[in-house]
């Protein structure tokens, strides 16, 4: 890798039909670090892991990921390295498909599994269900699991590659508390192992923000954004000035 950073963003314009979505964001995320990114609905946080993820274009500006340059590098290949958890993931998830498949597609990034699964690779999607506590689950169909259970099955499948980078897009909007906590748990879990991944998570929650994620991206509007250190952002006056809000909240 040419630098240290996970994630290179400069000087990124992106328009979306009509909509100017950003006119100028720089972000660097150095490997290892774990990054909260919050911001209004319809404010692109979507758009901007979906930029990372080479699904998006910018009309201006620079994206390196994992050292590579998009543009010129073999975008299949990166998406290899990155896991990816999205909202779009789990509708386009077919309800029949058997959560094993459904792990091993996480290979390549689609969202099916066409044929048997090779040994080698039954072996990983085996030992990823069990390390989420769903081993039992392998046979099922996708769409008989309850949401916390379908949450933690798309988390194996984001996984199966070891990514170097983990990109979260409001993961625990439909998990009940329990559940929530326990996705905290596991999440956390894995990024002990020792690959040093980085981890990007989109959320609208403070709670969700654990004590792994030291730094904040918050975005206001399509010029305005905010990066800096956890207990920088997380700040009344900070939030008073990217959200409008009339009170405190911490
Ligand atoms: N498929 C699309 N075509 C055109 N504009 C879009 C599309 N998806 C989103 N947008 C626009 O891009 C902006 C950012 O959307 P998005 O990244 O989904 O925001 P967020 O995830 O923060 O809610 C929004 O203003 C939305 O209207
Ligand atoms: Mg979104």
């Amino acid at each position: 890798m040419e630098n240290n950073f996970a994630i290179d963003l400069n000087k990124i314009y992106l328009k979306r039909g009509e909509t100017e979505v950003f006119t100028e964001l720089t972000w660097r995320v150095k490997q290892g670090e774990h990054w909260f990114v919050m911001g209004d609905n319809g404010c692109g946080k979507t758009s901007l892991l979906e930029i990372i993820m080479g699904y998006l274009w910018p009309q201006k500006g620079t994206v390196r990921v994992l050292g590579e340059q998009l543009g010129q590098t073999f975008i299949p290949e990166l998406r290899k390295r990155i896991g990816y958890v999205s909202p779009w993931i789990f509708k386009r998830m077919g309800h029949k498909v058997p959560v094993e498949k459904v792990v091993a597609s996480g290979t390549d990034g689609s969202v099916g599994y066409w044929g048997d699964i090779p040994e080698n690779l039954i072996k990983k999607v085996e030992e990823k269900l069990d390390f989420f506590h769903c081993a039992s689950l392998a046979k099922r169909p996708f769409g008989m699991l309850s949401s916390g259970q379908q949450f933690k099955v798309i988390l194996a499948r984001a996984l199966i590659n070891d990514p170097e980078l983990f990109l979260l897009d409001e993961p625990f909007s439909q998990l009940d508390i329990g559940a929530r906590m326990q996705a905290y748990d596991l999440i956390e879990k894995w990024a002990d192992l020792g690959h040093s991944p980085s981890i990007i998570l989109v959320t609208h929650h403070i709670d969700d923000i654990s004590s792994s994620y030291k730094n904040g991206l918050l975005l206001k509007d399509r010029k305005t954004y905010l990066t800096g250190v956890k207990e920088e952002i997380l700040t009344n006056k900070v939030f008073k000035d990217i959200f409008d809000l009339k009170r405190d909240i911490f």
